[in-house]
């Protein structure tokens, strides 16, 4: 199987990309708005190549939400990345085609064999959706980190990636694709501690160092927002779950995105009921593989274990 990651790095989408590019076959980065303007992230994704020796193609994708704008979290600080400041700019370009066209012509080219990861508000695959239909067949899967069957992170119920594009995330939940869901009740059962980041200085390589600094901030920010030492694991567990499903559980569900309340909006609905249907009743359909549990300390040192084997 093939994978592309449609991402905005990102403290956690770093740890995600390095992860996935030693375990799966990523064949390239699509970028979106939402830790920062899409030109950072842009940016951000083509110095991870680099880092990383990542040599694949990189397609900038929407700067802005399907309706209405966003709001940027400051949790990942100056340009989405900020902790990885260190990282040495790139003289790299991005791919001449954007997120759209490129998802759609991989997806055709690898029909049957192309997964994607989706690490940021889902706009480049909605709006892949709209032009090309046949994408919903094309691709095999997706996994994705966002939404909760449980409290939100920028409001009581929403997820930020849910939240930033809610328009999106619905008509990807409505498309018929294979869902795969990394939400907050699962990333926040797998954590980074500064220990980890400790762990990733010792080893004394490159990589090692950069994901150190990168992880102090992250847990810095934490720390000032959520009052607790450590972090979820967010990017990285969409997919860790794809390497080691052992790790997981999984439930089918029924999940629908919240569009017209204006306290609820970019909510997950997660139709988590155990019941039979009453005579003549129909129940929503399961559309999605909620990721509910995964062993917290096996998912992380999958993911440090990856990341100290770059130089
Ligand atoms: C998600 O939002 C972003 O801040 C992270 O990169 C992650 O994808 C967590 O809600
Ligand atoms: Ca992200």
């Amino acid at each position: 199987m093939k994978y592309i990651i449609d991402t905005d790095p990102g403290h956690d989408d770093f740890f995600a990309i390095l992860y996935a590019a030693r375990r799966l076959d990523v064949i390239g980065l699509t970028t979106v708005f939402g830790n920062s303007t899409v030109e950072n992230t842009t940016k951000n994704a083509l110095r991870i190549c680099d880092l990383a020796k990542l040599d694949i193609p990189v397609a900038m994708g929407a700067g802005k939400p399907i309706v209405g704008d966003y709001v940027v979290s400051p949790i990942h600080g100056n340009d989405g990345l900020e902790g990885g400041k260190s990282i040495p700019s790139t003289r790299r370009d991005m791919d001449p085609r954007g997120a759209v066209q490129y998802l759609i012509e991989m997806a055709h080219a690898h029909a049957g064999n192309l997964s994607l990861i989706v690490l940021g508000p889902m706009t480049n695959v909605a709006l892949a959706l709209r032009v090309e239909p046949r994408l919903a067949e094309w691709i095999s899967e997706i996994s994705f980190m966002g939404g909760s069957t449980g409290t939100g992170n920028v409001t009581a119920f929403a997820e930020a990636n849910v939240w930033k594009d809610p328009e999106a995330a619905q008509m990807v939940l409505a498309s018929g694709v294979l869902l795969r869901m990394a939400g907050l009740n699962l990333t926040g059962q797998a954590r980074l501690s500064q220990a980890d980041a400790d762990r990733m200085a010792m080893a004394g390589t490159v990589v090692g160092g950069h994901a150190a600094q990168i992880l102090s901030f992250y847990l810095k920010q934490h720390s000032a927002r959520y009052r607790r030492p450590d972090a979820p694991m967010h990017d990285p567990s969409a997919v860790i779950s794809l390497v080691h499903p052992d790790l997981f559980e999984f439930r089918d569900t029924n999940v629908s995105v919240e569009l017209v309340s204006p306290a609820l909006r970019g909510m997950t609905i997660c139709d988590m009921r155990e019941i039979d249907p009453f005579p003549g009743e129909t129940l929503p359909k399961p559309n999605v593989k909620v990721g509910v549990r995964v062993d917290g300390p096996a998912s992380v040192e999958a993911m440090i274990e990856a990341i100290l084997e770059y130089e």
